[in-house]
């Protein structure tokens, strides 16, 4: 499988272990980004270090298994010590538009179960206001063009994702609308309007759920408190 090996996102995913101490419970994140987390952290595993982790998708499971992650579930554990995943916008409140790669309903179970979540990201991510990368909605298949109707209908644009020709379908079993809304001015509304919607699973819209990232760009690796 290729990895984007974009430097920016090597250098802050790999970052991110820093905040990692042996024995916590670990929420996996998805996303390029979280390939060069995961890859460091299985190298201070085969050190030594002690932890397990929720992954939150399959393919991070797969990462995870191919880099000896010992992995565990929410039959073992209640909560997590910390998550680290990544974003598709990052906004200057530390809101984040997410699911660009289809996890967002897993990564959301994931990231809001941990005591405390750290986004990893290129400087590309950075925006004064969500919006421009199309919102990710999950649905449910069954009355799709129903449910993507109504989200016409409060301003946005749903394209139903495909892939490689075929339509695409969550880790879930459920369909991802991207939705155009243009600029997003109030995305904790927007998030609570759309969940009211019937067919709607989740939002790629993470609101008040992070207060740390890690960025890498020009300016090199910085590490932002909120
Ligand atoms: C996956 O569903 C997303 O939320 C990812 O976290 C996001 O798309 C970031 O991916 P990259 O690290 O690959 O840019």
């Amino acid at each position: 499988e290729k990895i984007d090996g974009d430097l920016n996102k090597k250098a802050a995913g790999e970052k991110a272990v820093e905040f990692i101490k042996d024995g916590m419970v670990l929420g996996l994140g998805s996303g390029s980004t979280v390939y060069w987390t995961l890859k460091k952290l299985g190298e201070l595993v085969e050190q030594g270090l002690n932890v397990k982790g929720i992954p939150s998708s399959k393919r991070t499971e797969g990462w995870a298994k191919d880099f000896n992650i010992p992995l565990t579930d929410f039959s073992q554990v209640q909560s997590m010590d910390l998550a680290i995943d990544g974003a598709d916008e990052i906004d200057k409140d530390f809101n984040l538009t997410k699911g660009g790669g289809g996890s967002l309903v897993r990564e959301k179970i994931v990231d809001a179960n941990s005591q405390k979540l750290i986004i990893v990201a290129d400087q590309s991510k950075l925006v004064s206001q969500l919006g421009k990368f199309p919102l990710p909605v999950e649905v449910l298949p069954f009355g799709w063009e129903v449910t993507a109707r109504k989200i016409s209908e409060m301003g946005a644009t749903p394209v139903l994702r495909e892939r490689e020709g075929s339509v695409f379908v969550s880790n879930n079993g459920n369909y991802i609308l991207d939705c155009d809304f243009n600029l997003i001015a109030d995305p904790g509304l927007l998030h609570k309007e759309l969940k009211q919607l019937l067919g709607v699973v989740e939002t790629g819209l993470f609101i008040n759920i992070t207060d740390t990232i890690i960025i890498s760009g020009d300016k090199g690796i910085e590490v932002l408190h909120k």
